[in-house]
Formats: C-alpha cells, structure tokens, sequence
C-alpha cells in the first residue's frame, strides 16, 4: 500500500549537509565565535533564516533584520561555491539504485525539502528526472517540523499521507512527518531519530523489500 517516497535532501540523498556546516562555521568565525559539528545538528532541517537565528542564539550575538539578511546572504554565497563543485559521486550511496528499484515498482517519487537550492543541486546532480514532483524552500510557509512540506508533496503526488513514507536525516523532518501522519525512515543516529518508525545508516542497508515491511 506504500505509492509514494518522499525524499528531504540535505543529508539524505547528498551530503550537503557538510556544507552548510562548513559555511555556517565560517560565519560564525567572522562573528567572532566558534560553532561545533554538534551545534550543527540543530540546523538540519531548518529554514536559512531560521537557522541564523539559533547560529546567532549560539554565539550570543543579536543583528538587525538588515545585518541578518546581509548574513544570510553571505553564508548562502559560501554555500553556492561548495555547491558548485559538487559531482555526481557525491550522491550517497544506494540512492540512485534505490530510485531505480522504485521507479520499476511504479512507486512515485518526490522531494520535501526546506532548501531553496534544491532545484540547483538536483540539477548539479542530474537526477532531477527521478522526481515526479519537488516541494522545496520556495513553496512552503510553515517549517518542520510542520509537516506542510510533505503534505504538499503527498497532495502533488495525489496521494493520502497513509500512502507515502518519508525519508528523512534531520530530528525536525521526522517529526514533520509523524506529524503529517507519514511513516518515517530515519537516515542516520537512532539516538537522533528515535522517533522514526525505522533508523539505518543509508541506502545500502534500505531496499525495496524493508520499504514494503514498513
Ligand atoms: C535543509 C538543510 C538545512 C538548510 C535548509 C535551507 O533543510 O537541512 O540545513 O538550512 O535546507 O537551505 P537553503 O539552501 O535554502 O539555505
Ligand atoms: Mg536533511
């Protein structure tokens, strides 16, 4: 009864999730304060903006609404040059054998993501034509762990939420997907993601035949 896979992407199908990090480290340097890897567990999953404000929380810091803009916009430049240099062998491994397996099932596919680059890395990529549909940054209003990004996704897909399993690596993304009443594949810590119906560390150890176990 599973017809749709949502997939976040940061973290899930690529590891960009170094790069925000490493680009919101840099910021925080020249704030003047240092941002652990463990800090950075709180961003996963959570808007820009809403992320330099828990990155400024962290240092202790407050800026305008014009100096966090101005911010924001610096971090997402650093970002735009990792980016750019990612290859396509960054993509984790087993996702695209996964999609494969999917796209055979007849098992729709779509994106859920809170980045508003996710169509530039999708393309970075070229795995755009995996996706049926892509709900990202630009078309939501309400963050996870507000489950409105995988709703809109289950809605594109034309199916029900009982119908499609999220796939997600961010604390904030498993619960927008219990909250949006989904069942939920943590990828990564089980300590994290206690509240995913299943944790694993990637692809590799997920196929087809556990999706339908679910
Ligand atoms: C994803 C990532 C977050 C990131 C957010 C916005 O959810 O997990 O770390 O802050 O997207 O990304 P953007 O590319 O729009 O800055
Ligand atoms: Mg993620």
């Amino acid at each position: 009864n599973i017809k749709g896979c949502i997939f976040d992407l940061d973290g899930v199908v690529v590891d960009t999730a170094k790069y925000h990090f490493l680009a919101w480290k840099k910021l925080g340097q020249e704030l003047g304060f240092d941002f652990t890897e463990q800090d950075n567990e709180r961003l996963k999953g959570v808007s820009r903006m809403r992320s330099l404000d828990i990155l400024l929380e962290i240092g202790g810091l407050s800026l305008t609404e014009e100096e966090k803009v101005a911010a924001a916009t610096k971090k997402n430049e650093w970002y735009l040059e990792y980016i750019k240099q990612m290859k396509p062998e960054e993509i984790l491994p087993g996702v695209l054998d996964f999609f494969k397996s999917l796209k055979e099932a007849g098992i729709k596919i779509a994106l859920g993501s809170a980045s508003k680059n996710a169509v530039l890395i999708l393309n970075i990529l070229d795995i755009k034509g995996y996706f049926d549909v892509i709900v990202d940054g630009n078309s939501v209003s309400k963050a996870k762990p507000d489950p409105e990004v995988f709703l809109q996704g289950a809605e594109k897909l034309g199916l029900t939420a009982e119908e499609c399993v999220v796939f997600e690596d961010a604390e904030a993304g498993v619960e927008a997907a219990k909250n949006g009443g989904m069942r939920c594949v943590g990828i990564g810590e089980p300590a994290v993601l206690s509240k995913a119906d299943v944790v694993v560390d990637g692809f590799n150890a997920f196929t087809i035949e556990n999706l339908k176990q679910l």
